[in-house]
């Protein structure tokens, strides 16, 4: 459930009507619901209140790293999940507390791990012997203990777009679960480091609860031979990756019935539980809003050429991927359209054949679910600004990321003297 709906005929943010936004703030803007992100932060936490322990919640940063984004699920009791240098400092910037920020990430530089201990991180998710050892050693010249999980690759196929599929034994992340024995004897020996669990992350938008099932009850396995091995395990992440409903009528599990499965694969573990979710958190907490720069003529459908590009919502030309796409206000009227942005290249497609609201040059729409990488894939390309973000409360809103201009851009750019 969202709370972007049509009130007095007009698609509404909470209580703020979109034309409001887009006339203060211009297009395209991403509009995210802080009722929703609320909502949703608390729905994923109650679906786990079956759980033996109380489990530790850290928010994928890289769905949404907005800072108010951050500042309303550490507001909630959430932690970050962070991937990169940066993503770490913003969850610092936001409030959140070191102690629970967990860093993950196949290829954490020096630096990187160097700013992690730094900053007194709850945990690394360490994914390969390599990096393990390099933790270590840092860790022990600075003479500092870094709270450690090893990161498996339980080949399971998530059966998502093979892109964002992370568990299978080809994909670059973690080690093979196979390797975790000797990597846990090796590493726990090591001054400098505390291995004290295991994670999982498999892949993302994950309508089908089997692969996780199937992933979990392996790291169960794994639990028990790491104990009878004389290792103590506190800690078990177990990821993100459920999945949202884009289309209208799909169907992805509840965090309810995650929650339950989860609670009765890991009965008996006896560990804190770990998760970092991302989109179902941030997915539908938010909307990209466009304005209709001119419906063109085609051969054979109209093209809606809108103000908003694969720059500021890059999924569709990734992934393919299918986004809700509604006027803001619907006459009632259908059009059958080739939905496009302005960009030079063919790839600048969101959507081909869609029935949709009939739109005219100067009308406003969104972009549904676009609240989970969304802003945070955008990027300047055919030198177009970076995309403003606001955040709606009740009836009102802020700006909580300016629109940058692609002059801002230039301004980091110079000729260099060789060619004056
Ligand atoms: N933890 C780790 C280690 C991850 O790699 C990811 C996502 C998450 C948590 C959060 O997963 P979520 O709960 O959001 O599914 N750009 C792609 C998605 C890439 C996801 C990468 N990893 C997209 O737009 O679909």
């Amino acid at each position: 459930m969202d709370h972007f709906a049509i009130r007095d005929g007009e698609l509404h943010a909470e209580d703020v009507p979109l034309s409001r936004i887009a006339e203060d703030v211009g297009t395209p803007v991403y509009v995210y619901s802080r009722a929703t992100f609320e909502r949703h932060a608390r729905v994923f936490r109650a679906g786990l209140d079956g759980l033996e322990k109380p489990p530790h919640l850290a928010f994928a940063v890289k769905a949404n790293p907005n800072l108010a984004v951050l500042r309303l699920l550490a507001n909630e009791g959430y932690g970050a999940d962070v991937v990169s240098g940066g993503e770490l400092a913003r969850a610092l910037l936001a409030g959140m507390p070191a102690e629970d920020i967990v860093f993950s990430g196949v290829g954490k530089t020096g630096a990187e791990l160097v700013q992690g201990l730094d900053a007194g991180i709850g945990q690394f998710n360490i994914e390969s012997g390599e990096e393990g050892r390099e933790l270590a050693a840092i860790a022990a010249s600075r003479g500092q203990v870094a709270r450690c999980a090893l990161r498996v690759n339980p080949d399971v196929d998530a059966g998502t777009h093979d892109k964002i599929s992370t568990g299978k034994a080809d994909n670059k992340f973690g080690v093979p679960i196979g390797h975790a024995p000797e990597l846990f004897a090796e590493l726990s020996a090591l001054p400098g480091i505390e291995l004290r669990g295991l994670a999982v992350h498999i892949g993302s938008q994950l309508s089908d609860l089997t692969p996780l099932e199937t992933a979990f009850g392996k790291l169960g396995e794994m639990l028990v031979r790491l104990r009878s091995e004389g290792h103590s395990i506190t800690h078990m992440d177990l990821g993100g990756g459920i999945g949202v409903p884009y289309r209208p009528g799909e169907r992805t599990p509840s965090p309810a019935e995650y929650g339950a499965m989860v609670a009765r694969v890991t009965k008996g573990w006896g560990v804190t539980l770990m998760f970092e979710p991302g989109r179902v958190i941030a997915g539908n907490a938010g909307v990209l809003l466009t304005r209709v720069i001119r419906v063109k003529r085609g051969l054979n459908n109209p093209f809606v050429i809108v103000d908003a590009a694969m720059n500021d919502l890059a999924r569709p030309a990734l992934y393919g991927a299918y986004h809700g796409f509604t006027a803001v206000r619907p006459t009632g009227e259908r059009m059958t359209a080739n939905i496009v942005g302005p960009i030079c290249e063919t790839g600048d497609t969101f959507a081909t054949d869609r029935e949709t609201d009939a739109l005219v040059s100067g009308d406003l729409a969104i972009f549904r679910t676009a609240g989970a990488y969304g802003a945070t894939m955008a990027s300047s390309y055919n030198s177009r600004g970076f995309v403003a973000e606001v955040m709606v409360d009740g009836s009102d809103y802020a700006v909580v990321a300016d629109r940058i201009l692609p002059g801002s851009i230039a301004d980091a750019e110079r000729v260099p003297d060789f060619l004056t």
